[in-house]
């Protein structure tokens, strides 16, 4: 059995008490040298953006040349918007933050506390130090304004309420904190590169992981941010530079560099900040 904390971090004023454990049952009896369940079967082919396609590939999310190889470029591309941490303790929340592959790039002196519904993700974010929290983005259970930053990296073309997700990263920022995420523009050329030829590339993404209808323009992410009283500070493109996917191609070990461009046609990243 796999043990997640629900809600380590407590409401302003609400007195002590420990959190509730939400247990779910250990899926594949395999598993690899470092503990990580291993698929009983191959995966079946899902629908598009189905949730059960992060149970299927629980075992790949620390395989640096497995299906979700690119969230670890992309991970290290989103590092570098990530600010220090004012204070030591400070907490970053990490929304969607699957197996914690955020944990070896954020700075020294956050607490790192990652929010997902998948439990096999959660518990393998545990193991590198994220403070695992299950919950539904769009309704998380952490308390307002408890964080200094948070991340949203490769969730907001998941996720069917968008307007609810950004609603909740106003909420849990504290006056002047910040959010950085990522996502996939909705253009035809994305479809073409991330959708229709990226999933048959080595490091591509899953088969099946997007679903294209919910791929998000810069200008309506914006508007919403801007609703929600976050500004955008920064916004630019990602690709992948073309010699370290070569070498990836060649070794498969190289990790990818991803590069900014002012194209966001296809994967765009950026960073908001709540009003002071
Ligand atoms: C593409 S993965 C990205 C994981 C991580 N942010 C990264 O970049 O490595 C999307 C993650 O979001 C989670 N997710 C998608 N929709 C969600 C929702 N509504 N509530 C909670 N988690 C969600 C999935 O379970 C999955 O772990």
């Amino acid at each position: 059995m796999v043990q997640v904390r629900s809600a380590p971090l407590r409401a302003p004023g609400a007195t002590a008490s420990a959190p509730e454990p939400v247990t779910v049952p250990a899926r594949a009896p395999r598993r690899t040298s470092v503990g990580v369940p291993l698929p009983l079967a191959a995966s079946p082919l899902r629908a598009r953006n189905a949730p059960e396609q992060y149970d299927d590939l629980a075992h790949a999310w620390w395989d640096e040349q497995g299906p979700f190889a690119a969230l670890h470029w992309l991970a290290a591309a989103r590092a570098e918007l990530l600010p220090a941490p004012s204070a030591p303790g400070a907490t970053l929340v990490d929304l969607g933050c699957g197996g914690g592959l955020m944990a070896p790039h954020v700075p020294a002196g956050f607490r790192h506390v990652g929010v997902d519904r998948n439990a096999a993700a959660l518990a393998q974010a545990a193991e590198r130090g994220v403070e695992p929290v299950q919950g539904d983005v769009a309704a998380v259970p952490l308390p307002d304004g408890c964080a200094e930053v948070v991340v949203v990296g490769e969730l907001i073309e998941h996720v069917e309420d968008l307007p609810a997700l950004v609603g909740e990263v106003a909420r849990l920022l504290q006056p002047g904190g910040v959010a950085v995420y990522d996502t996939i523009n909705a253009t035809f050329w994305a479809r073409l590169s991330l959708v229709w030829v990226g999933e048959r590339l080595p490091g591509g993404p899953p088969r099946n992981i997007h679903d294209p209808r919910l791929f998000v323009p810069p200008r309506r992410l914006a508007a919403l941010f801007n609703a929600h009283g976050l500004e955008v500070e920064e916004q630019f493109g990602l690709r992948v530079h073309a010699p370290s996917y070569l070498r990836f191609l060649r070794d498969r070990a190289t990790p990818v560099h991803m590069e900014r461009t002012r194209s966001l046609a296809a994967l765009y990243a950026g960073r908001v900040r709540r009003a002071r």
